[in-house]
């Protein structure tokens, strides 16, 4: 379940294989070379890319499973306007900053505001 998010999780999970390759490439480089520092280095770079890859699987999962809270910039004055985890398209919500009503919409397969 992802309603709302398809975007975010297809550019999430583009960006997932792209740091699997770069794991994959340092830690060629980390095989290849003599250097004990550049070993060390690109070693370094491959933990650091994984990480990189736990964060954002960690992310959409979170998504998935409906833990991720559902929140836009206020068009108006730029602070949150939160929707909840699992919120309904239709659902209001109010900018506690100015006060400004949105309703939550899905377009397309992803969430979006609508100023009331
Ligand atoms: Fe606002």
């Amino acid at each position: 379940m992802h309603g709302g998010y398809l975007s975010i999780i297809k550019m999430i999970e583009a960006d997932i294989e792209f740091e699997k390759d770069a794991v994959r490439i340092y830690t060629e480089f980390a095989e290849k070379v003599h250097d004990p520092q550049l070993k060390e280095l690109f070693t370094e770079f491959a933990t650091s890319e994984t990480g990189h890859v736990n964060g954002l699987r960690r992310i959409v999962q979170s998504i998935k499973d409906g833990e991720h809270e559902v929140k836009f910039y206020c068009p108006v004055c730029g602070w949150e306007v939160s929707f909840g985890k699992k919120p309904e398209i239709r659902d209001q919500a109010r900018c506690r900053m100015c006060g400004v009503i949105f309703e939550l919409v899905e377009t397309g397969g992803d969430y979006d505001i609508r100023r009331l």
